[in-house]
């Protein structure tokens, strides 16, 4: 896997610094939200943590070719707030990926034939679906002052599909087996 295109190569590194602030930024609010007695919650940032970190390995690797030093712009959430707060900058992060970000890098990869790169973006699209919505139930809990009720927490780590409760027996995505899924036990 490569790249030959430098519109795709720059939005895959654009992504994977994203990908690397959003791994970091939610493992710092999961500190939080368990400050604040809301283990469940905080277990949920670690899980998509995870799911970011795998977005940012795939980038990364498609890129594998490509060496050299870059500067790389990303877009990035800043802020540390009450966990109500940073759940809010979470889903704007991630309505930014699904609403714009990934659409525009996905169509950009297909455009100019990016084989990796098209994977790569539609696998991180996908996931982000999931994560938007996992984290306004989460919020919701939270503007009541309660924690998540929730089980285990299940992320593929092929392309960052999460799931609470009940696994798949593949991955919906990318086609995964389950026994490869980490879990986030309760
Ligand atoms: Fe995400
Ligand atoms: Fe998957």
């Amino acid at each position: 896997m490569t790249v030959n295109n430098a519109m795709t190569a720059d939005f895959l590194r654009s992504a994977y610094g994203g990908e690397s602030a959003a791994h970091m930024r939610y493992l710092i609010w999961a500190d939080v939200a368990e400050a604040e007695k809301m283990p469940n919650i905080g277990r949920l940032f670690r899980a998509i943590a995870y799911a970011e970190y795998a977005h940012a390995d795939n980038h990364f690797r498609v890129l594998k070719d490509q060496v050299g030093d870059y500067t790389v712009a990303s877009g990035a959430v800043f802020g540390v707030g009450k966990t109500v707060d940073n759940l809010q900058g979470a889903i704007n992060g991630e309505l930014h990926e699904v609403e714009q970000m990934y659409p525009v890098y996905l169509e950009t990869a297909r455009y100019q034939n990016e084989k990796g790169a098209e994977k790569a973006f539609h696998y991180a699209l996908e996931a982000e679906k999931i994560h938007a919505k996992m984290f306004q139930d989460a919020q919701n809990m939270a503007k009541q002052g309660k924690d998540m009720d929730i089980g285990t927490i299940y992320v593929c780590p092929i392309c960052g599909h999460t799931v609470a409760d009940h696994l798949p027996d593949q991955c919906p995505i990318c086609g995964a087996k389950k026994d490869l899924y980490k879990d986030f036990p309760a």
